[in-house]
């Protein structure tokens, strides 16, 4: 019964599984620096409080990682931050880490909604990158935006790389592999948040994340942890043999260690 449930090699989304590992496939740290999070307390649906960014940067830490470039949501109708608020909220936290001992080199950037506000900061050369010129976004749930091959190439041509951030959660690309090798030709990085890969977000989202890692399509990794049942759920994740696949992959988390 043991090995039925903990023996057996699985194939899914065609991803090789290796065996689940009661015992864990190791921790983090070969991704070193999570790009993706919301730390930076009551500024948008992440930490609410300083106690829950400290928390949940403990708990990033001793799951292996050791830095973190963190993204607030930039969307103007829900979280109208700037660079200014998100600067601020930073030096806050890396303050209280300070004044609790905790080495945990943090930086700011954010996450993009690409809303008519987002082309503003665009246009005006206003955006704060993940690396060099790289800018973390993300679009609706519901529908790819409108010309949105055009919008790409003005951020492009604004010398800026899109990062787009957990494609594998857009429902309208399920099924069409095509459409994420289309998005990568086109200039952007692919950014796979990592609990899709334990169907955190479903079923659906999952078998995505599996065939657009299969494909060699991602680019960097990251946790999107809004909250400790993030952490908590990234913890069990290291049991699972999807471990094997994601430890091979070559993200390029691994150039972003902070100093
Ligand atoms: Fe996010």
């Amino acid at each position: 019964m043991f090995s039925k449930l903990f023996g057996k090699k699985k194939e899914e989304g065609g991803l090789k599984y290796g065996p689940a590992n009661p015992n864990g496939y190791g921790n983090w740290s070969f991704l070193g620096t999570d790009m993706h999070s919301h730390m930076i307390p009551g500024i948008d649906d992440g930490a609410q409080t300083m106690e829950d960014s400290i928390l949940l940067i403990q708990r990033l830490q001793a799951m292996g990682y050791r830095s973190a470039i963190t993204t607030p949501h930039i969307k103007y109708d829900h979280y109208p931050n700037n660079s200014f608020n998100i600067q601020q909220g930073l030096h806050a936290l890396q303050q209280a880490l300070h004044e609790r001992n905790i080495n945990f080199p943090i930086r700011a950037a954010a996450e993009y909604y690409i809303d008519d506000h987002f082309i503003q900061l665009l246009e005006a050369g206003e955006l704060m990158p993940i690396v060099d010129n790289q800018v973390l976004v993300e679009i609706s749930f519901m529908f790819e935006p409108i010309r949105f091959d055009d919008i790409i190439f003005r951020i492009q041509t604004k010398g800026y790389k899109p990062i787009m951030a957990h494609p594998e959660r857009y429902a309208y690309y399920h099924g069409n592999l095509d459409a994420y090798r289309d998005l990568r030709d086109k200039g952007c990085h692919l950014q796979l948040n990592t609990l899709s890969l334990f169907g955190y977000y479903g079923r659906s989202v999952k078998v995505a994340a599996e065939q657009i890692l299969a494909a060699g399509l991602y680019d960097y990794c990251g946790t999107d942890m809004h909250h400790v049942k993030h952490a908590d759920n990234l913890q069990a994740m290291l049991q699972s043999g999807v471990m094997t696949a994601l430890q091979q992959y070559p993200f390029l988390n691994s150039r972003l260690q902070l100093a």
